[in-house]
């Protein structure tokens, strides 16, 4: 299978995402003609760096690329001011310069946390993505969205900083844990969702073959999730209109992490699965759609093994009250509006600030049944 590759098209901050197998063995050779300087820190995490560490390191040794390499605890919890501070002091101890380049080799907590250490040391160095779990690789490397969680809610700390570079290798979808790997099928789902009806069409068939193993059809659901979200990020990287699209069932999928305690009990891609059968309810509710749209949906996300309502996690109480608080509580909140994504069918997501909470309760009180 040969490698793609797509573009991110931002004017000078443009880079490629490199889709393929064995690209990790073969970094430091795609990866040396844009260094400022033949060094970089690799920044990993326990869970991936026993798997991956040595190989990118052999592979940037044989450019004669100097590295060096930091290791943090696996979890979101890393994502935070502690180990901020942390991986900061630690790049700085190495004695960087403004030439050396960091490399994020992880899930998406290791891209966040990197992007935006890269954004600060020294007023801003480069760095290279090497997403390794999927939601990373569709999602959470692209778009030089970076930042850490506080006390007050997540990802309210970052910057806007592009990578130089994104090298998804599906091979090291093998080593991800296999519920991992589904929470970030439903941002691939997402994206037929939101813009692309055809793909959402081509998942029902081989979606089962991307979440066991299939590296050809993992390798076209990366690439097209990637094109999706490189396309949107050109037209809009700071987010000021379409970029919002993105946040399909997201706004009933952040209530939903926040409510059951950003605990194991639903990760994010999970919470996003319910959000966006929640926001086809609501969409039907409210006349955008047939119902039958909402049902095809919530068929496919629930054959790959996917949540689709509150009711698959029973341990928690699910709250009305309390889950609106949170959805109040969003950073897209404007002037105490809510923005929501709706839908008018497969692959016609819309922006709306106009939606009655009368619906809205009833599509979290029936949990995400129609
Ligand atoms: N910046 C953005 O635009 C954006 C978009 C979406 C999500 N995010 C962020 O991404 C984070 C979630 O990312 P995630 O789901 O990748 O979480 P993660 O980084 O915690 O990875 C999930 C788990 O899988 C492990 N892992 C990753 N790759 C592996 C591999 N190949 N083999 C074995 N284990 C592996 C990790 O150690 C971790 O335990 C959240 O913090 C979220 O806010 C950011
Ligand atoms: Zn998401």
């Amino acid at each position: 299978m040969n490698n793609e590759t797509v573009s991110v098209e931002l004017g000078e901050r443009s880079y490629d995402i490199v889709v393929g197998e064995n690209l990790i063995q073969n970094s430091g050779h795609i990866i040396a003609p844009l260094l400022r300087q033949p060094r970089v820190v690799i920044i990993s995490d326990s869970n991936v760096a026993p798997h991956y560490n040595e190989v990118l390191a052999d592979s940037l040794e044989s450019e004669g690329i100097k590295h060096e390499s930091l290791v943090l605890p696996a979890g979101e919890s890393t994502k935070s001011f502690k180990y901020f501070v942390e991986l900061v002091d630690g790049i700085l101890a190495l004695g960087i310069e403004r030439g050396t380049c960091l490399v994020a080799l992880g899930g998406g907590v290791i891209g966040d946390l990197v992007g935006y250490a890269a954004a600060s040391v020294l007023r801003g160095i480069d760095f290279v993505q090497i997403p390794t779990s999927l939601l990373a690789q569709v999602d959470s490397s692209v778009g030089g969205k970076t930042g850490i969680n506080t006390v007050h809610g997540k990802n309210l700390v970052g910057a806007f900083h592009q990578p130089r570079l994104v090298l998804c290798d599906v091979g090291v979808l093998d080593t991800l844990p296999e519920r991992e790997l589904k929470a970030g099928y439903a941002e691939v789902v997402k994206y037929g969702l939101i813009g692309d009806e055809q793909f959402f069409n081509w998942l029902e068939y081989n979606g089962s073959k991307v979440c066991k193993g299939d590296k050809v059809s993992r390798q076209r659901a990366v690439v097209q999730s990637c094109k999706a979200k490189a396309k949107i990020v050109s037209e809009d990287e700071q987010e000021a209109g379409r970029r919002a699209l993105l946040n399909f069932g997201h706004t009933f999928g952040h209530a939903l992490e926040a409510e059951a305690g950003f605990s194991d009990i639903l990760l994010h891609g999970e919470a996003v699965s319910i959000g966006m059968v929640m926001a086809l309810t609501l969409s039907t509710k409210l006349g955008h759609c047939k119902s039958n749209t909402q049902d095809t949906a919530r068929n496919h996300l629930r054959h790959v093994g996917l949540p689709v309502s509150t009711a698959d996690r029973p341990a928690v109480n699910w709250d009305t009250e309390a889950l609106l608080n949170h959805m109040a509580k969003d950073k897209k909140v404007t002037d105490g509006m809510m923005t929501f994504v709706l839908a008018r069918g497969i692959g016609q997501a819309f922006l709306s600030r106009d939606v009655e909470r009368e619906a809205l309760i009833e599509v979290l009180e029936s949990g995400g049944e129609l």
